[in-house]
């Protein structure tokens, strides 16, 4: 066991600097940074949180929370009462930008064609469709934030901005991997944010998640890939999505940690995409654990994983946990988009692309569009650049947890036993609704005839129980507090027993 010395900690030194309400955030990104370069190296044992805000003089609770925050996102272990380390899970940033990563993933390689477990069933349903159906008084369907908190006031200043400034030339066919501009901007924002390694000249602008991933799909079917294994239960988009890249899709099977490791390993799959920060639609939040788990398969099986981070900005209790692809972005890409925090119109998202798989990825992106929309990028950037991005997801965050806490109220009011599992973020909840309101077959048609659009849990993925309760992925983020609290009534009416 290395033990740690006095001098290690002078590097986290300049993060203590910052200004009093940034200074927990930059003492986390310096640890994380830390970790990553190897100047931390695994199995340094770290000091105690008193000793370590002795010598860096900063408070107690700002050491405490920062030992916290980076052991739920993997990058230091701590035993119960036995001090902190720095886990293994990270892997230290490679310098050499010569693109010859380490087990490099080319066609047959890894020994040919995957052994494959249960083959995913055909798609689930799509998405709910925006303005509700016909009869819908109260749509929980997920999916679509609050359409009506765009921020029109800014974007519109923000493009008048950019039409004033903008020059001739920079309305020309855009690089393929976005404006500069706003790939700075981004990489600065996702990097405090989210705690990914963001390296703007590896970030590719492109039409949300879902082409994210289709780029991604049509690399690893050209490097000789057949199969991707996707979250059980999880998006159906992720599924079409792979599809339509010629890849099959294999479902994996996940707990309450994260995807189990046994499946994962006997799969054959070398790709998988997954939704750590905030799984979709379960709601956990991946175990540490299980974030090593997974990256230690990748690089096991010279594989790659997408991570798809629709909703990590929403989180009401604590610090988001930090995105998975900061401990190890030459084995993670990680996908993001403005669906959640603006509005998925736009179709305006971003990757971070492995080195290895760079030019790949951003040859796909010109030969399917020759990149996005220069005007909506300049507009974005400078959103995000003059605070305007930032303020929107503080207004969404408050909207959303409000929403959040009236959905539970009703819940607990209305249909008393209804437990509701996951963390507390995003824009959805699983309910388990309990067997005396079900079974599941009657409560959907009762409330579909009451004008409640609700969705179970036995679309995305393969689990059919046979308690009788009522697993339901119930949307809030899209409705007022009263029409929540109203919708969850007009169930209970529709389904409670004479
Ligand atoms: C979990 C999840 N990821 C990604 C997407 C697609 O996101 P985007 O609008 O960024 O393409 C969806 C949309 O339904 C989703 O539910």
């Amino acid at each position: 066991m290395r033990s740690h010395g006095q001098a290690a900690w002078e590097l986290l030194l300049p993060s203590v600097d910052a200004p009093a309400r940034q200074r927990g955030r930059a003492l986390q990104e310096a640890l994380r940074e830390a970790v990553r370069s190897g100047r931390l190296a695994a199995g340094t044992r770290l000091p105690s949180t008193r000793e370590l805000a002795a010598d860096l003089g900063v408070s107690r609770g700002l050491v405490t929370e920062a030992y916290e925050q980076l052991t739920a996102e993997g990058y230091l272990r701590s035993g119960r009462g036995a001090g902190t380390w720095v886990g293994e899970a990270a892997r230290a940033r490679r310098t050499d930008r010569t693109g010859a990563v380490d087990g490099r993933l080319g066609p047959g390689a890894g020994g040919g064609a995957p052994t494959l477990g249960a083959r995913a069933p055909a798609p689930a349903p799509a998405p709910a469709p925006v303005g509700g159906a016909v009869g819908v008084r109260v749509d929980f369907r997920p999916g679509t934030p609050d359409l009506s908190l765009f921020p029109r006031a800014a974007w519109a200043a923000a493009q008048r901005a950019v039409l004033t400034r903008l020059s001739h030339p920079a309305l020309g066919y855009p690089d393929p991997r976005g404006l500069p501009e706003l790939r700075e901007a981004l990489a600065g924002m996702l990097a405090r944010r989210r705690g990914v390694v963001a390296d703007p000249e590896r970030l590719v602008v492109c039409s949300g998640v879902a082409q994210a991933s289709t780029l991604l799909g049509f690399v690893l079917r050209a490097r000789g890939l057949d199969a991707v294994g996707i979250e059980d239960p999880g998006s159906p988009e992720h599924g079409r999505l792979f599809a339509s890249t010629g890849l099959d899709t294999v479902w994996l099977p996940l707990d309450e940690e994260g995807l189990r490791p046994e499946p994962l390993a006997a799969s054959g799959v070398r790709a998988v995409v997954v939704t750590p920060s905030h799984q979709f639609p379960s709601g956990i939040s991946w175990s540490a654990g299980r974030r090593a788990v997974l990256l230690d398969w990748a690089r096991a099986v010279d594989g790659y994983v997408l991570e798809d981070d629709y909703d990590g900005d929403f989180r009401y209790d604590r610090a988001p946990v930090g995105a998975l692809q900061g401990l190890d972005p030459e084995r993670v890409v990680y996908a993001g988009s403005v669906s959640k925090s603006l509005a998925p119109g736009l179709r305006l998202g971003w990757t971070l692309v492995p080195e290895a798989l760079l030019g790949e990825v951003v040859e796909r992106k010109r030969t399917m569009d020759l990149g996005n929309p220069v005007l909506d990028q300049a507009v974005l950037a400078e959103l995000v650049t003059r605070g305007g991005y930032d303020r929107q997801l503080r207004r969404c965050q408050r909207a959303y947890r409000e929403r959040r806490d009236a959905l539970l109220g009703a819940l607990a009011e209305h249909l008393p036993g209804t437990r509701v599992s996951g963390i507390a973020a995003g824009l959805h909840v699983i309910a388990r609704v309990p067997a005396l309101f079900g079974p599941p077959e009657r409560f959907l048609a009762r409330a579909a005839e009451a004008g409640v659009a609700l969705r179970p849990l036995e679309d995305y993925g393969t689990a059919r129980p046979a308690d009788g309760d009522v697993r339901l992925v119930i949307g809030y983020a899209h409705l007022a507090p009263s029409a929540v609290t109203a919708g969850i009534r007009l169930v209970a009416e529709a389904v409670g027993r004479e």
